[in-house]
Parts: structure tokens; sequence; C-alpha cells
């Protein structure tokens, strides 16, 4: 099954948002693969942001990312990469659609409150950074076969 990385920024983790998260990916039936909160680092920002490290706005993402926890989780299930996408919204908050994370709790594109893996490689890349192997779990859960026909 398909899975993606979902990390909640430091503005997220700071206003109380990450049980709202959690549980919107919950809901929608995707499965909890691993979740950790953790101190972000600079070099991991450069691995993670890697396509970014050259825009002029990349020192004051990194800084934003340091400034406090985040909140890393993989979850899994049918296109969890591209609906992860979604479920977030659009990039900056203004234009992203109301009912999507970003859209109902945030303004400035600088204080997204979440990441969510762009691609299947990506998502790969961004949880063999993220997460040790062993943290990832396999599992099933028992509502597996009233989520999938
Ligand atoms: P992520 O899920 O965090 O990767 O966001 P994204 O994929 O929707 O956008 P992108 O990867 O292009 O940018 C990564 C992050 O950089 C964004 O989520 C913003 O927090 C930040 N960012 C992007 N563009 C700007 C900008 O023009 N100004 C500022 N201040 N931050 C930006
Ligand atoms: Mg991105």
């Amino acid at each position: 099954m398909e899975r993606t990385y979902i990390m909640v920024k430091p503005d997220g983790v700071q206003r109380g948002i990450v049980g709202n998260i959690i549980s919107r990916f919950e809901q929608k039936g995707y499965v909890m693969v691993a979740m950790k909160t953790r101190m972000a680092t600079p070099e991991l920002l450069d691995e993670h942001y890697c396509d970014l490290v050259e825009k002029p706005f990349f020192p004051k993402l990194r800084e934003y990312l340091l400034s406090g926890p985040v909140v890393s989780m993989c979850w899994e299930g049918k296109e969890a990469v591209s609906t992860g996408r979604k479920m977030l919204g659009a990039t900056n908050p203004l234009e992203s659609a109301p009912g999507t994370i970003r859209g109902d709790f945030c303004i400035e594109v600088g204080r997204n409150i979440c990441h969510g893996s762009d691609s299947v490689e990506n998502a790969n890349k961004e949880l063999a950074l993220w997460f040790e192997e062993s943290e990832l779990l396999d599992w099933e859960s028992h509502s597996h076969d009233w989520l999938y026909e």
C-alpha cells in the first residue's frame, strides 16, 4: 500500500493542531505507520527541501522549521500521496480551499502548518530521511475490509 510523509510544522504543534490533523487522516481511513515528535536539524532540512535551497525564502523557511518541535508521520493507504496533498490544501493558505487543513487553519505561506510529500518517489526519500526503517510498522487496520472493496 502507498505511504506518504506528513509533517506538522512548528506552528501547527505550537497552536495545538496536531490532534486535528491526525483525526483527519484517521477518519479518511488511512493507517498510521509511524509518528514521532522531534526537533528538525539544518542538515535534515537541507536534504528535505533540497529543491528549494537556492530560493530567496529558504533561510526564513529553515528558521521557521527549526523554531520548535515538528511531528513526523507516515500514513498509508490507497493513493495516500496525492490524497494527502489534497487534504493539506494549496501551499498558499489564502488559496487553500475551505475544508482543507491549510484552508481551515492558517493564513500565510510561511506559516502553513504542515508538509506532505508531492510524489511517491519523494515520499520514499522523505520517509527514509526522517525515520529509521524499524520505526515504520507493517500492520493492517481492522477496518480494512470496510474501506476497500
Ligand atoms: P511542503 O508540503 O511544505 O513541501 O509545501 P508545498 O509542497 O506545498 O510547497 P513547496 O514544496 O513549493 O514549498 C515548501 C514550503 O516552503 C512551503 O510549504 C512554504 O512553507 C514555504 N514556501 C514556499 N514558497 C514560499 C514563499 O514564496 N515564501 C515563503 N516565506 N515561504 C514559502
Ligand atoms: Mg513541497
